[in-house]
């Protein structure tokens, strides 16, 4: 049975005593609704060395802009509880709004760089609501170390900054995409999707995979390989917000032709709902 906690006290003392025992504490945070893809980044955090798991379900008020989807984004607090006993999680961490945030909050972690493009732009407090609530939960939860998925490449790179930059004494590990048979990557959000809508999204990914193959063989420059992306996303009738290459390691534009670990980031509107999609390609 995982140890539900919603006090911060409660679960900072649970933190001290698991490493009291020897313990490497591990944070998966998460907004919940879970899937496969955030079930992975459990089994990441076993590997890394963590052995007292933490995963925290917190819908975060902060990151969503005033026409986004917070009121309606899926919750399901007993499924949730279910599949992270079912990967024997040690604690389910779900405060409540009042619990994660004062009513008058005036302080906020943000990272001005890496946050600023891609998503940023469309999005422009989202990342500010990120980096200040996984502050947050790391003050809470006091782990060693902390999973995130590619998945959301450009959330990943900014924490990574955000830990560099503050001085957490926190492991950031970054966990692989998990994608659906068919390629579609897994993400809570895939439940607004038409089975149209779902099929048309394929585009996204399809078209990411061959850009790789063809980047990795060599047959098309960057450049034409977003172009590729871009057209066949537009083609099966998405909006493209962007579609950029960017360094893997820090998802900022090349600085040079001689970065060859890219990384090929979307975002693309089908229907109502904004998908993001990546992939990394190692260029000879
Ligand atoms: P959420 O969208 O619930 O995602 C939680 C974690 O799961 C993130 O690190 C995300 O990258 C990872 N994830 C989601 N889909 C994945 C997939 N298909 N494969 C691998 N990993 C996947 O991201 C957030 O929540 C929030 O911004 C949060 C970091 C919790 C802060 O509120």
């Amino acid at each position: 049975m995982a140890q539900v906690i919603h006090s911060i006290p409660e679960l900072q003392k649970w933190s001290m005593d698991a490493k009291k025992q020897g313990k490497t504490v591990g944070l998966i945070p998460t907004m919940g609704f879970l899937h496969e893809g955030h079930l992975s980044l459990i089994d990441t955090a076993r590997k890394n060395g963590a052995d007292a798991i933490a995963v925290s379900i917190f819908v975060n008020p902060t990151q969503f802009g005033p026409n986004e989807d917070y009121d309606c984004y899926p919750r399901d607090f007993e499924r949730d509880k279910a599949l992270c006993e079912s990967k024997d999680v040690d604690v389910i961490f779900a405060p409540a709004v009042n619990d994660m945030y004062a009513g008058d909050l005036t302080c906020w972690v943000q990272e001005e760089k890496i946050s600023k493009g891609l998503c940023g732009l469309t999005r422009p407090i989202h990342f500010r609501g990120v980096t200040t609530v996984v502050a947050k939960l790391f003050n809470a939860a006091l782990p060693d170390l902390a999973v995130f998925g590619q998945k959301d490449a450009q959330q990943a790179a900014v924490i990574k900054r955000m830990v560099r930059d503050l001085n957490f004494p926190v492991k950031i590990v970054v966990s692989p995409i998990i994608r659906e048979e068919s390629g579609l990557a897994l993400s809570s959000r895939n439940k607004y999707l038409s089975e149209d809508e779902k099929q048309r999204a394929l585009s996204i990914s399809r078209s990411l995979h061959q850009a790789k193959a063809e980047l990795e063989n060599s047959q098309i420059d960057p450049e034409t390989a977003r172009l590729l992306v871009k057209e066949s996303i537009s083609a099966a009738g998405g909006i493209v917000d962007y579609v950029e290459v960017l360094d893997a390691e820090t998802m900022l534009p090349r600085e040079s032709p001689a970065v060859k670990h890219i990384t090929i980031a979307v975002a693309a509107v089908f229907g109502k709902t904004r998908l993001i999609d990546n992939i990394q390609i190692k260029m000879r």
